[in-house]
């Protein structure tokens, strides 16, 4: 296991101009377990001390933020600040002030002169965060200060240079929001110096085990639990998963394990996973996550003759949809109508039919 201890603590105690800080939290070791996960490490000490642009790109959770911040504290810039700034949540009207500064007076309720997020980084990086999703006009502005290497706050005249190193990331595909007219090509070109693409949970199962403990001994510490410890069957169980959440949707799985966990080992019981989202349309039943649910719970509540209540429920539940139509309930719940009338009957909602025995 490789296990890159960061120097974010140094970052942790820093704070802006914004009045930012890193928080504590995040100043966590980077485990690069597998393959494809070393692959990833080496690309990212190579491209460290280069100053050069980077582009993250990777699902939800895959560690875009977690390389941004690798990569920070491996490059000459570690002693200076690192700020991530999530383009989808800057407001419309603000945006442009809120990334390259305002002079005082330069919009209603701009009382004083503020920096922006590329001059609160100087001497760092800055990480623009989900770079997909950064409105349309302030693309070309974003575009044009990138080439310039200087930023003009809002309201001034005067340009300024920029020392960041520009790191972007994003989990959307930016050649379907280029076709979409979404995202400007040129800036994409711009932004493309050195891409990293991080490799989903799923693909890289090998590290599973590794992430899992480490995790384990995380939260467990953090936790005042040292001795906790995941059991095989925890780690077979983990291995099963889907992860659309990747390694974000495993520490929380985790953390919460470790909270549940009454001893010191974590069993396969004690992972709440959610039913991946792809097995529902991958034409598995959409019933059964939820009916799963609806089951561990009854079971949990100690309710009886759940066979008997489930089955109720259904064949009641068509008959009324159907407005007491045997044909149609029967059709609703796949079985012949005789079949239903069975079951009503068996129920007490249809009178025993009679066999009328001549002769
Ligand atoms: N290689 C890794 N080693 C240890 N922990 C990791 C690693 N990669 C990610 N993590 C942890 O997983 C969580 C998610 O990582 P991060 O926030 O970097 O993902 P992200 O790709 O930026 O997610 P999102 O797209 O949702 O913003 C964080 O708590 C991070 O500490
Ligand atoms: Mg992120």
């Amino acid at each position: 296991m490789i296990i890159a201890q960061t120097a974010l603590a140094e970052a942790a105690a820093m704070s802006t101009g914004l009045g930012l800080n890193v928080p504590p939290e995040r100043s966590l070791p980077a485990v690069f377990a597998d393959p494809a996960s070393q692959a990833v490490q080496a690309m990212l000490d190579r491209l460290a001390p280069t100053d050069a642009m980077l582009l993250i790109i990777g699902e939800t959770g895959t560690g875009k933020e977690m390389a941004a911040r690798y990569v920070h504290a491996q490059s000459r810039r570690r002693s200076g600040p690192f700020l991530a700034v999530n383009c989808g949540a800057l407001s419309d009207t603000l945006a442009e002030a809120e990334l390259f500064g305002h002079e005082k007076g330069a919009f209603t309720g701009a009382v004083r002169a503020q920096r922006g997020w590329f001059e609160a980084a100087s001497g760092g990086t800055l990480l623009l965060d989900e770079i997909g999703d950064l409105p349309l006009p302030l693309q070309v502005k974003l575009l044009r200060v990138l080439q310039e290497r200087e930023v003009t706050r809002l309201g001034s005249r005067v340009a300024t240079p920029i020392n960041v190193r520009v790191i972007a990331a994003t989990n959307v595909d930016l050649h379907s929001a280029i076709a979409e007219k979404r995202f400007r090509e040129d800036l994409y070109f711009r932004l493309n110096v050195a891409t990293i693409t991080l490799p989903p949970l799923r693909e890289r199962k090998g590290a599973l085990p590794i992430l899992a403990q480490h995790f384990v001994k995380l939260y467990g510490d953090r936790l005042g639990r040292p001795n906790i410890r995941i059991s095989s069957d925890a780690l077979v169980r983990l291995a099963c998963h889907a992860w659309p959440g990747n390694i974000r949707e495993l520490e929380n799985v985790i953390h919460n394990a470790v909270l549940l966990t009454h001893g010191e080992m974590i069993q396969s019981g004690h992972l709440q996973l959610m039913p991946p989202p792809q097995e529902i349309s991958r034409g598995a039943d959409p019933l059964e996550p939820s009916l799963r649910v609806l089951f561990q719970k009854a079971i949990q509540d100690g309710a009886p003759n759940l066979f008997a209540r489930v089955e109720r429920t259904l064949v009641q539940s068509a008959f009324d949809l159907a407005d007491g139509n045997q044909v149609r309930a029967a059709e609703y719940l796949g079985v012949s109508r005789n079949t239903l009338r069975r079951q009503l009957s068996h129920m007490g909602i249809l009178p025993l039919r009679r066999r009328v025995v001549s002769g």
